[in-house]
């Protein structure tokens, strides 16, 4: 596990009330439509985070059999009390503890990224699926098309101008390039069979809490505590980032791709 994918002691908890409807929900609510429209009966979330996906399959799903990952036990603990239901385990979605053959849908919102090894997790995706099994996941697109996060960064640039952080254009919009996901989907083994890019929008209650969300819900915050004392860079960039957009609410748009792909046979 690197700092750019941990989620320690409280992260979870700040992911999901300054991010969790302001960011992850819409797209999470698309995600489960789509899932449901497959009708699969044996669902495998990776990278599930605090559930927010988990509790739309869940609700979308009542007869389907969920277990649910992260590779973060504090993601896990909280996960399981916000999303009772589902089996939760802790699991590196590159190396599964998993059996072939189990699934017939592995559903993944904004994870990929975050794998150093993509074409190894997508391996392991087709090894757990059934023949004919699903693999529905979505990945961001640039920095610049999601408005709620670039305004945190663009305060992030005027707060630390010598050394602004890049783990969002680095990390989970790192990955927003549709070529590049078909070939290394192809490479594990599956085949993409249809690919959107989606724009959503999202509102946030403050600027401030969008900013809390970031710096210290997300690997962000190792970068910031690299660069100074958190106590007092995130009420700048609070700050700034109100100036930027106003205190809200703040609406933004933002764009994902959503990718489903099949065992390639
Ligand atoms: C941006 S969050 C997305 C969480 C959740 N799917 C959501 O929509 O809110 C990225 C998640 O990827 C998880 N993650 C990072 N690397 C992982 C890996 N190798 N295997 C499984 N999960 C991983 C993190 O713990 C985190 O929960």
């Amino acid at each position: 596990m690197t700092a750019d994918t941990s989620w320690l002691e409280s992260m979870p908890e700040v992911y999901d009330r300054c991010l969790g409807l302001a960011v992850f929900a819409p797209f999470g609510a698309e995600l489960a439509l789509r899932a449901a429209d497959l009708r699969p009966t044996r669902v495998l979330e990776i990278a599930a985070g605090t559930g927010i996906v988990t509790a739309g399959l869940v609700e979308a799903l009542p007869d389907a059999e969920i277990t649910a990952t992260d590779l973060n036990p504090p993601m896990v603990d909280y996960a399981s009390t916000r999303v009772p239901g589902p089996t939760w385990r802790v699991a590196d979605a590159q190396a599964l503890d998993l059996d072939d053959d189990v699934f017939d849908l592995v559903v993944c919102q904004f994870g990929v990224m975050f794998f150093p090894n993509r074409i190894g997790a997508y391996r392991e995706v087709r090894r757990v699926l059934e023949p004919h099994g699903s693999f529905l996941f979505n990945v961001w697109d640039t920095l610049d098309t999601s408005e709620l996060p670039a305004a945190v960064y663009a305060a992030l640039a005027e707060v630390l101008p010598d050394n602004p952080p890049d783990f969002g254009t680095r990390i989970p919009h790192g990955y927003a390039d549709p070529t590049r996901i078909r070939a290394d989907v192809q490479a594990g083994g599956l085949t993409v069979e249809e690919l959107d890019r989606i724009e959503l929008v999202g509102t946030s209650p403050s600027a401030a809490q969008l900013a809390e969300g970031f710096c210290l819900g997300t690997p962000l915050r190792f970068q910031l505590q690299e660069r100074g004392d958190l106590a007092e860079i995130v009420p700048k960039v609070a700050e700034v980032t109100t100036r930027m957009v106003g205190e809200g609410p703040v609406e933004g748009s933002m764009a994902a791709y959503v990718v489903r792909a099949r065992t390639a046979l």
